[in-house]
């Protein structure tokens, strides 16, 4: 399973990125307000930004909803950097833009995906990856591991090049569940991959090695 980072901080993105596991980076426009980030120019330097830092994929989302004003904007950020996924709401234009895209080789990421609906839409138009939101489900008692599950199996029986990028992924149990379902990809933020690492025996064992070795290394007295 793919790792993505879903944020727009460069500090979070170099770190996730030096760690060694990072695939990719979502962000979102509110992600991108988050850090503050506003303006056409600041927006197409700090995307650039982070397609220096990863050189892998970066989803830019597109603000316009009208079909036109989005290819046009999903067109500029494309021509950015080869790494530039554009990302694409779940709407009627959405997935009329998506085919557009998909006959013009650049790759998409349709966003607010919540029933597996929306994506067979998405993935027929062609898009790149789906982003179903799990979190967001759980948070109105909706099962969103579920609906990843529906999709992978979808997706699965039609042979669809479409990957399922598990969104909203609040905790570290969402991530083992994605990679037990299948899902192609997971986004999330920095403390979520981060709490992957930690287990108290890991800590607790390696603090007993490093306290045999040191008793064992002891200055012989003589
Ligand atoms: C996905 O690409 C979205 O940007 C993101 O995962 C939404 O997460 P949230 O529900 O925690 O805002």
């Amino acid at each position: 399973m793919k790792f993505f980072i879903d944020t727009a901080n460069l500090a979070d993105i170099r770190e996730a990125q030096e760690m060694g596991v990072l695939d990719g980076v979502t962000t979102n426009p509110s992600l991108m307000a988050k850090e503050g980030i506003t303006g056409k120019d600041n927006v197409m330097r700090h995307y650039k930004q982070i397609c220096e830092i990863v050189g892998s994929d970066v989803s830019a989302e597109v603000i316009s909803i009208k079909y036109e004003e989005m290819i046009k904007e999903g067109d500029e950020l494309a021509e950015l950097d080869e790494n530039i996924v554009v990302k694409i709401p779940m709407t009627g234009d959405g997935v009329k833009a998506i085919k557009y895209f998909s006959e013009k080789g650049i790759r998409t990421n349709c966003t607010l995906i919540f029933s597996a609906g929306q994506a067979l839409l998405a993935a027929k138009a062609g898009a790149s990856f789906v982003s179903p939101f799990v979190g967001r489900l759980d948070d109105i008692s909706t099962d969103g591991m579920e609906l990843i599950e529906q999709i992978v199996t979808i997706f699965t029986n039609y042979g669809y090049t479409t990957e399922v990028l598990a969104a909203s992924v609040r905790h570290p149990m969402h991530v083992i569940k994605c990679a037990e379902i299948g899902a192609d990809v997971m986004t999330a933020p920095l403390s979520v991959i981060k709490a992957l690492l930690n287990h108290p025996l890991t800590d607790s064992g390696l603090a007993k090695f490093l306290a045999d070795h040191e008793k064992a290394n002891l200055p012989v007295k003589k």
